[in-house]
């Protein structure tokens, strides 16, 4: 009975990061199901936390797992050619090789001081996890980490080559995970907030290329915790939720940067909106209390108004928790993450109506690339399937919302697999055809595969479905390079 009671109680999903993931060189894909699409001809890559231990010391967050990219080509031009193929690769960052020769963790992170003596604590540098998102460049692959620079990987060995100042960083200066690309002009916009007792907000435009062309900065107060932020139009919209780090115990590694962030419900949430060209300050307003990690999309009405989609959580506080808890292997908070829509005057930033979309808790939402900034009919987002306890759970489904006419379909991917971000990728021939992949960890079976749905029969079986090598742990934020 006992055993029972204790086997029930381990989450199957969290079998994915029982032990650190196994990379992989390249590999052909074995088809479990269907067939390809001859027209879907790219590249998909995902970034996560593949790590979460070392010689039985833990993480303290599952932000703090090492980074891991996995690259999925399909009818790739090189290696492979109509077979698709993958390969997955830890990031060497600085800090990991030091650790991986050590054998054991040594650096501090986002929910983790260094072990050791006070004096390790002070002096030991936060580690670069790189752990978040990728961004694709035309000679190089982006590892992207909020806190840092990004590293810079070969599109398609994932060896890692080093870190990249993009042609502007400064030694401070962070390059954060969230970046937009605009596919019309090839302008890439990103931010990085550098800490101190006089914070800053860092603005980035890059060509194509992703060398930076040009900087805004504007003081902000406190260190607040910024994540994401939203491209509509001719704007640049930053929503800076009411949390804020307690600089002294965070600096003097009394607690980790996790735990010393404090929810403050009575600064409201800060509205900044920018000229994207000119990265100048337009409005500053200030609006209710939330928090968000991640937009869906952000676009110019013709009234002159601007809509935004998020993933609304009435505090930090429970979303932090909870993804803490992952690196535990068991979770025990609820973190309700809703899809709201918000639209806002941009000359004054202020609010004129917001509401919920959906009822299931979710996150990840996304749209088409070219679609960034832009009216987007449809978004994609990871869903809760309905009557879990979402306190124990994970995402189990991945959904398409239609703004048009307000309905969800959803493609449950049946008991006990878990799929990651749903990445949209148009189809090299026909622009009225697109495909929805998603990553699964299948906990029954304890393995990944790379599922590849129609995009407008979301709700039908996968096209195709390919088995992967080694499991690939949940993680957080892919994307999708089509070969020219
Ligand atoms: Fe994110």
């Amino acid at each position: 009975m006992s055993v029972k009671n204790k086997s029930t109680q381990t989450p199957i999903w969290s079998k994915a990061f029982a032990q650190p993931a196994q990379e992989f060189a390249p590999t052909p894909l074995a088809i479990v199901s269907g067939t390809v699409p001859p027209s879907l001809r790219g590249c998909l890559y995902r970034n996560g936390p593949a790590r979460l231990s070392r010689n039985g010391q833990q993480v303290g967050h599952w932000f703090d797992g090492d980074g891991a990219i996995l690259g999925i080509h399909f009818n790739s031009p090189s290696f492979g050619g109509e077979k698709p193929w993958a390969v997955y690769r830890y990031v060497r960052t600085a800090e990991y090789e030091v650790e991986a020769e050590k054998g054991k963790f040594i650096f501090g992170g986002y929910g983790m001081n260094p072990p050791g003596n006070l004096w390790d604590k002070l002096t030991k540098p936060v580690k670069n996890a790189a752990n978040t998102s990728v961004l694709v460049l035309p000679d190089q692959l982006l590892g992207l980490w909020e806190a840092g620079h990004p590293y810079s990987l070969d599109l398609e060995t994932l060896e890692t080559l080093g870190l990249e100042d993009l042609g502007g960083l400064e030694n401070h200066q962070s390059y954060s995970a969230h970046p937009k690309r605009d596919t019309a002009t090839g302008d890439i916009y990103n931010f990085g907030v550098t800490p101190g007792l006089n914070s800053s907000l860092n603005i980035y435009r890059s060509n194509s290329t992703g060398q930076i062309q040009q900087k805004g900065m504007i003081p902000i107060s406190g260190l607040p915790l910024i994540h994401d932020f939203v491209l509509a139009g001719p704007y640049l919209i930053f929503f800076i939720s009411p949390v804020r780090l307690q600089l002294l115990p965070a600096f003097t590694k009394l607690k980790t940067f996790s735990d010393a962030l404090s929810w403050r419900p009575e600064l409201g949430t800060q509205i900044l909106v920018f000229d994207r060209s000119s990265l100048q300050l337009i409005s500053r307003q200030e609006t209710e209390p939330w928090f968000q990690w991640h937009f869906g999309n952000g676009y110019l009405e013709a009234d002159g108004t601007v809509v935004v989609s998020l993933i609304r959580y009435e505090d930090f506080d429970q979303t932090n928790q909870y993804l803490q808890e992952v690196a535990t292997g068991k979770t025990r908070t609820e973190a309700k993450g809703r899809f709201w829509q918000i639209r806002l005057d941009p000359k004054s930033g202020k609010i004129i109506d917001s509401y919920q979309l959906i009822d299931p808790f979710c996150e990840f939402p996304i749209v088409a690339q070219t679609e960034v900034g832009k009216a987007s009919r449809f978004t994609y987002l990871s869903v809760h399937k309905p009557g879990v306890d979402i306190s124990k759970e994970m995402l189990g489904a991945i959904a398409c919302f239609d703004h048009k006419t307000d309905t969800l379909t959803v493609a449950d991917m049946g008991s006990n697999c878990y799929p990651m971000e749903p990445i949209y990728v148009p189809d090299t021939e026909d622009p009225d055809q697109g495909w929805v992949l998603t990553v699964v960890f299948d906990g029954d079976r304890n393995c990944s595969e790379v599922w590849i749905f129609d995009a407008s029969h979301l709700d039908a079986d996968p096209v195709c479905r390919l088995a992967l090598p080694e499991v690939i742990p949940m993680g957080f934020h892919g994307t999708w390079n089509s070969y020219n």
